[in-house]
This record gives structure tokens, C-alpha cells and sequence, in this order.
């Protein structure tokens, strides 16, 4: 497969699916795009895209085509009337959602004789096309296939295995990861702000704080996989007396303690099973189960 003239098709042109069409026609490759509001084509058609009058054509025009809609519900209501269409054409879901719907669109695509791959994108649409992560799941020789053409959605294209299901996962890890950290930053410009310190004076501290954390992640996976968590630094005995006094801070300030409340709930729980003198990542064992 050469670079720039394999014919793309993607259908979905909302924020990301837009950046999406823009990064192919950028790197040459003959693009047909579809949207159920056609009016969201209109800067791509400038650029040289073709607008297919309906979904069935522009998955006609395609050997690659790229789905980037609100979720998989939205993706099969379009598509599955569609599915004789896709025998012998690559098919890339690039649009969020849960592994199980990751596992029915493989079925779904299976049954139709298409090639599949699942993916998810890491980034926002103005890194499309430049170092913005994309990872896919799926056949390896599918991606292999098609790798050099997905390569024009970013520098970060990354292959995470056979299994489907991956790349929905990895994309609900990171964005459980994103939330924590930014709820975290929140909380503390919360604080910050009560006492009259604005949230621009916090962020270059708190930058330093993520880079700390950052720092401890590849360590912690290592005591995770190995199921051992000797307190490189410092025990969750000390985490938890610590975590009494940003509770007692936040509510001194009429600031919500709703999310350290919470935290020392979690982190009393692993004290309660005896894990007290251990590290932080020991912490797992109270996300690995249902409370
Ligand atoms: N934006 C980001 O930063 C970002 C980052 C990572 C992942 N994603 C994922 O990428 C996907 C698209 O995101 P976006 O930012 O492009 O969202 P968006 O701007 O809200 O666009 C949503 C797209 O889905 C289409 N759509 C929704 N329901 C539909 C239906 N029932 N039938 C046909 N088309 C339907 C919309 O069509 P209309 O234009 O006609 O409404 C539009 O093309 C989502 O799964 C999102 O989670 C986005």
C-alpha cells in the first residue's frame, strides 16, 4: 500500500471527524466524506473532498473507511442497513465508546466480510495530523495493511494488539487517569481561589505536581504487576493523616471536601486490610473490587 493514494472515506464530520478528512486530503489521498448534517463538509469540499450524497456511496468510494461519530449506537444505525457494502473494504471506528461495543462491531463487521480495526483517539482535533496518538486494535495484519495511511492522522499511531476490545479500554483508562489529575488541579485552584491566590499563580506548581507524579508511574506499575508495594517513598499511613488535613482545610475555607472525603474513605479501606505500611500502589486492591 503506498502512502497517498489509497482512496479514504470518512463518514462523521463533527469536530474530530472533520480533522480527521482534513489530515487524509492534507497527505494527498483521495477523500470522500459524509455527514448527516452536509453543511459540516462544506471547508473539507474547498480542500478537494468529495461529499457523497449518501452514506451508502461514500462507503462505495472507499477501501478505508473511517467512522467518527458520537458513539457505536450512532455508528450502527448508520452503517448496518449498509452491511453487504462493506465485504472486502477496511472499516476503522474511530469514535468513543465501551469495549462490549468494540467486541459487537468486530462481530458486526465479521459477519459482513469487512476487515476491521477498533480505534480510539487520544488527543483533540487540532493534533490531528500532527503528534496526536491514535491507537487501534484489531487484526495485526489489517493495520499493518493500512498503517501507512493512518499514519497521516498522527505521529502517535499505535498498534495495541489482536483483541478488539483494547482500544476502547485503553481510551476509558487514560480518561479516568485525565479526570482524576484535573479534578485534582480543580480542587486545589478551589483552595487556591478561596484564599484569594488565582488559578494562573497554581498552574506552574501544579504542573511541577503532575511531572512528580509522572515520575513515580512507571515504578508503581512494576509493584501493580508484581503484586508487591514496598513504600518507596512513603506509606499509606502517612497519605492518610495527610489527607485529614486537606479535608480540614477545604471545609475551613467553605470549599467542597466532597472528593477528599472520598479519597480517605478508599485509602482507610486499604489501612483497614492491612495495608498501611505499604506503598500507595497498593492502593489497586481497592479499585480491583466492588465495595
Ligand atoms: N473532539 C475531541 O476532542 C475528541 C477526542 C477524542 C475522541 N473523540 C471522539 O470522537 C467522536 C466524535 O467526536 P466529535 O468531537 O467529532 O463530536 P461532535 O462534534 O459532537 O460530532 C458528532 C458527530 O456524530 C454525528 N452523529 C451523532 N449522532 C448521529 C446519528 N444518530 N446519525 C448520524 N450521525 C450522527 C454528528 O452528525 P451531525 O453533524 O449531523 O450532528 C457528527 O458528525 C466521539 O466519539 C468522541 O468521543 C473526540
Amino acid at each position: 500500500m503506498t502512502t497517498n493514494n489509497t482512496p479514504v472515506t470518512v463518514i462523521g464530520l463533527g469536530l474530530m471527524g472533520q480533522a480527521l478528512a482534513g489530515a487524509f486530503l492534507r497527505d494527498g489521498h483521495p477523500t470522500t466524506v459524509w455527514n448527516r448534517t452536509a453543511a459540516k463538509a462544506d471547508q473539507l469540499v474547498a480542500q478537494g473532498a468529495k461529499l457523497a450524497d449518501s452514506v451508502g456511496d461514500a462507503v462505495a468510494a472507499g477501501s478505508l473507511v473511517i467512522v467518527c461519530v458520537t458513539d457505536y449506537d450512532a455508528a450502527h444505525r448508520l452503517l448496518d442497513p449498509l452491511g453487504e457494502a462493506f465485504d472486502g473494504r477496511a472499516l476503522v471506528n474511530l469514535g468513543s465508546g465501551t469495549s462490549s461495543g468494540a467486541r459487537e462491531s468486530a462481530e458486526w463487521a465479521a459477519r459482513h466480510g469487512a476487515a476491521y480495526l477498533d480505534g480510539a483517539i487520544m488527543a483533540v482535533p487540532a493534533e490531528i495530523g500532527a503528534d496526536a496518538v491514535v491507537t487501534y486494535s484489531g487484526p495485526r495484519s489489517v493495520f499493518e495493511q493500512y498503517e501507512p495511511v493512518l499514519r497521516s492522522l498522527g505521529s502517535g499511531t499505535t498498534y495495541l494488539g489482536d483483541d478488539h476490545t483494547l482500544s476502547a479500554l485503553h481510551e476509558m483508562a487514560v480518561l479516568s487517569l485525565m479526570w482524576n489529575v484535573l479534578n485534582g488541579f480543580l480542587q486545589g485552584a478551589a483552595l487556591l481561589g478561596a484564599a484569594g491566590v488565582d488559578a494562573r499563580a497554581f498552574a506552574p506548581l501544579a504542573s511541577k505536581g503532575v511531572d512528580i507524579v509522572n515520575g513515580w508511574l512507571a515504578a508503581y506499575a512494576e509493584q501493580i504487576d508484581d503484586g508487591a508495594y514496598p513504600a518507596l517513598d512513603s506509606t499509606i499511613d502517612t497519605h492518610l493523616a495527610a489527607m485529614d488535613h486537606l479535608i480540614d482545610e477545604s471545609e475551613s475555607l467553605g470549599v467542597s471536601a466532597e472528593l477528599p472525603r472520598f479519597i480517605k474513605a478508599l485509602t482507610g479501606r486499604a489501612v483497614a486490610d492491612g495495608r498501611g505500611g505499604d506503598g500507595y500502589a497498593a492502593m489497586i486492591e481497592q479499585f480491583r473490587k466492588v465495595s
